[in-house]
Formats: C-alpha cells, sequence, structure tokens
C-alpha cells in the first residue's frame, strides 16, 4: 500500500517544492461528478455569491480528506507485529506497558480493538449496536453511545461533541434521543435516520 501524502500528491508537486501544479478547482472537477460544481447559475449565502463549486467546497473538502485519512493505515508498529505473534517486537518494559495498559490501567476499557479506540465502530461486533448499558468509573449504572465518552480534556462547554443538537434541534447523541423520545419512538426515528 502507498503511504501518505507524498504518494497521493506527489506527481502533482510543483518543482521549487512549494505547493502543487494543479489548484483545487482543477482537482475538485476532476475528482466530484459534475452535479456538484457545474451549475451555470451562481449560489447566495448570507448575501453574497459564489459559484457552486465554491459553495460546496466545505462539503467537498472534508470527504477529500476523510477518503485521503483511509490511506494512512498503520499497520508495522512494533505493536502490530507482537500483534501478529512477534513476541520479541515490544521490548520488555513496553511489555510491562502494555500489561498496565490492559489491566490495573483499565485503558483498554475504552482504547480498545486493532485503533485502540471504541468510537472506532466498524471494528466492532455488532456495527449496529449504538448504545451501550454498563458500570461507569463511579461505580454506576449508565446507559451511553457507544465508544464515546466525555474525560473533560476540554471543558465540556467548548467541545460539546455529541451532547449538542442537530440543526433541527434534535440530540445528536442516540442515548438523548432514546430519552426524549422513549423506546418505540426511538427504534423508529433511529432506524429511519440509518
Ligand atoms: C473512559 C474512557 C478512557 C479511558 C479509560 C482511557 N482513555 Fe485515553 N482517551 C479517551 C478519549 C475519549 C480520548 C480522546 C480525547 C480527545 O481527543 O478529546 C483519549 C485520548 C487518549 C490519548 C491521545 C490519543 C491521540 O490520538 O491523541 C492517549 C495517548 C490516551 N488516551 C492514553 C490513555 C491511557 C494510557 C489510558 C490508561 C491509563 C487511557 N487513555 C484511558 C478515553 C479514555
Amino acid at each position: 500500500m502507498r503511504t501518505g501524502g507524498n504518494g497521493v500528491l506527489g506527481d502533482y508537486r510543483a518543482s521549487d517544492g512549494n505547493g502543487l501544479t494543479r489548484t483545487y478547482e482543477d482537482m475538485v472537477r476532476t475528482a466530484f461528478k459534475p452535479d456538484w460544481w457545474n451549475a451555470s447559475t451562481a449560489v447566495t449565502i448570507n448575501g453574497k455569491s459564489y459559484s457552486q463549486l465554491e459553495a460546496n467546497f466545505s462539503l467537498v473538502f472534508p470527504l477529500a480528506v476523510q477518503l485521503y485519512e483511509a490511506t494512512l493505515v498503520s499497520d508495522k508498529a512494533p505493536f502490530d507485529k507482537y500483534a501478529e505473534g512477534n513476541r520479541n517486537a515490544l521490548t520488555k518494559q513496553q511489555q510491562k506497558g502494555m500489561d498496565i495498559f490492559n489491566g490495573k490501567g483499565h485503558c483498554s476499557n475504552c482504547h480498545t480493538g486493532p485503533a485502540f479506540s471504541s468510537a472506532a465502530m466498524q471494528l466492532n461486533n455488532n456495527p449496529n449496536e449504538r448504545l451501550v448499558r454498563e458500570f461507569m468509573g463511579n461505580d454506576q449504572l449508565a446507559v451511553h453511545d457507544k465508544g464515546f465518552y466525555n474525560i473533560g480534556v476540554t471543558r465540556t462547554q467548548d467541545d460539546l461533541g455529541i451532547g449538542g443538537t442537530d440543526p433541527f434541534g434534535k440530540p445528536l447523541s442516540f442515548s438523548r434521543l432514546a430519552q426524549s423520545l422513549g423506546s418505540a419512538g426511538f427504534a423508529s426515528q433511529a432506524c429511519s435516520t440509518v
């Protein structure tokens, strides 16, 4: 597998090393279907006029980044070799660290699976299982969205994440949605939006 941006964009690198030989506009036209950029009429947003390609840039840019990131596969780290069965790939000290990670550190409660993240849904046995009911660090039973934890890295108000609402005022979190709709309402709503 080719790795990283150099492999993907290397061919378009300007000879002086600065930037690319192609414009974003050019690459968007090449990569995305015309429906997304070739309208002849302008699009007005907040009183300003844009071409369709400009107006859709905030849509196509993250899609491009997402597809690029999908090419970054980390599978040659010492841990990967160890997991494949090479018992010498990690030093004794690293193995001790891993034991703490999986044992008394409880890190693997959340950092689970090959991607070390319980939020990597496709890696779970049942990808359609969106809620989990379990005992939390305070020994209280809680139902929450699978894979997501507010661990207080930033102030909660600064980054609500799935604690926020969608443009229609509905909770982004499935557990909140379930609470607000009741289980029957939640079943119909959640299934119709998948
Ligand atoms: C309750 C769940 C939970 C537990 C337990 C947990 N983490 Fe995390 N960890 C997270 C979350 C969520 C993030 C992402 C935080 C963010 O970016 O907002 C994270 C981020 C990290 C990161 C940064 C990863 C990155 O890509 O930037 C490291 C390193 C990390 N945790 C190590 C540990 C270690 C070591 C332990 C055990 C001592 C541990 N974690 C226990 C949930 C947890």
